[in-house]
């Protein structure tokens, strides 16, 4: 009974005006070292954000505060409007079962396990399954797994494993994927496929993606882009991204036309022209905007205790990530 309690608040009809996600003044530190600093962002619903950053820089530790799984030294976070640091373990555990789906670079299937079995595992600790096997099928039709769903994982293509994850991860039906490198170990093609699959389960689904990557096809299909440098998060336009890297989104993607903090580029190759992949869809700035603006102090939430804390702007940071 006390655990019910414990998740009654999420059936509750939530406050319009409040975003999916909020993030507030987050600060974290591993001993003395800081990983995170005042960070601070709003996710709404049905957008893509995508988190950049070198290696180290506490990307998979900004995810893990977010799921509830870290705990931060000081700061909030809201799901919904419901602040996160007052939930107890079991509100947590549903929350994480229920509410996301999580995708890892190196998939994390069961090899004991088919692809159509590995799907509905997390359905298992369900309390509320019933459908789950009709919309398992369903989805392994929709996300074209038809062919390989009694193949055991060791027998699957990189991309094909990749796929099986993703469909793992929205078998629940969460509000939220959380993805850590999904493209990080996969050829081109498969990257594409991916890349294509979470862009449709946000326009389609009305999913919230998101993705540690240092991917720039997923850069460029985000409606907001944080960059983590130095344990300060901001939120950085196409521009600023391009300066980060050096100049170049890379061999194979070029870029058309820039809109408001998202770039739109064109694939070149054969692995993009033989999916047809050929112009990423014009990604919604006017979300990116109110992504950015809703309860955010800024377009760039921590953009000043950058210039403070570190003493330079994003478009100073030299480095490349990762
Ligand atoms: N439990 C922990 N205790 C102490 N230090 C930790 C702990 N977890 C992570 N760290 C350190 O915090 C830093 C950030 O780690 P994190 O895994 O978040 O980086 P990342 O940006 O995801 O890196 P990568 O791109 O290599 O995956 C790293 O230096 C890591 O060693
Ligand atoms: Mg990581």
């Amino acid at each position: 009974m006390q655990q019910f309690l414990q998740i009654l608040p999420f059936f509750k009809k939530h406050d319009p005006n409040e975003p999916l996600l909020r993030v507030e003044n987050i600060h974290l530190k591993f001993g003395s070292r800081p990983i995170l600093q005042n960070a601070a962002f709003n996710v709404e619903k049905g957008t893509i954000v995508v988190i950049t950053g070198k290696s180290g820089s506490g990307k998979t530790t900004l995810l893990g505060i977010i799921s509830g799984l870290l705990r931060p030294n000081k700061g909030r976070v809201f799901y919904r409007g419901h602040n996160m640091m007052f939930w107890g373990d079991f509100r947590k555990s549903y929350f994480r079962n229920r509410r996301i789906g999580f995708v890892f670079q190196f998939f994390n299937l069961l090899s004991d396990y088919t692809a159509f079995e590995n799907i509905i595992l997390p359905a298992s600790f369900n309390p509320f399954k019933m459908g789950i096997s009709k919309r398992a099928k369903e989805m392994v039709e929709y996300l074209g797994l038809k062919k390989i769903r009694n193949q055991y994982p060791d027998t699957l293509s990189g991309g094909e494993r990749q796929r099986v994850a993703v469909a793992r991860a929205i078998i629940n039906n969460p509000d939220i994927i959380l993805a850590d490198e999904p493209t990080g170990n996969l050829d081109d093609e498969s990257a594409i496929d991916i890349r294509n699959l979470f862009k449709k389960l946000r326009d389609e689904g009305g999913k919230t993606l998101i993705i540690v990557t240092h991917d720039h096809r997923i850069v460029s299909i985000a409606d907001m882009h944080l960059h983590l440098d130095n344990a300060i998060l901001n939120t950085v336009s196409h521009d600023e991204w391009l300066s980060i890297i050096g100049g170049s989104m890379g061999p194979g993607i070029e870029i058309i036309e820039s809109g408001e903090g998202v770039p739109h580029v064109i694939e070149k190759g054969a692995a993009a022209s033989a999916k047809g992949a050929k112009v990423a869809k014009k990604a919604p700035a006017a979300k990116a905007k109110s992504a950015a603006s809703k309860g955010a102090p800024a377009k760039k939430p921590a953009a000043k205790a950058a210039k403070g804390a570190a003493g330079k702007s994003v478009k100073k940071v030299s480095s490349r990530s990762k």
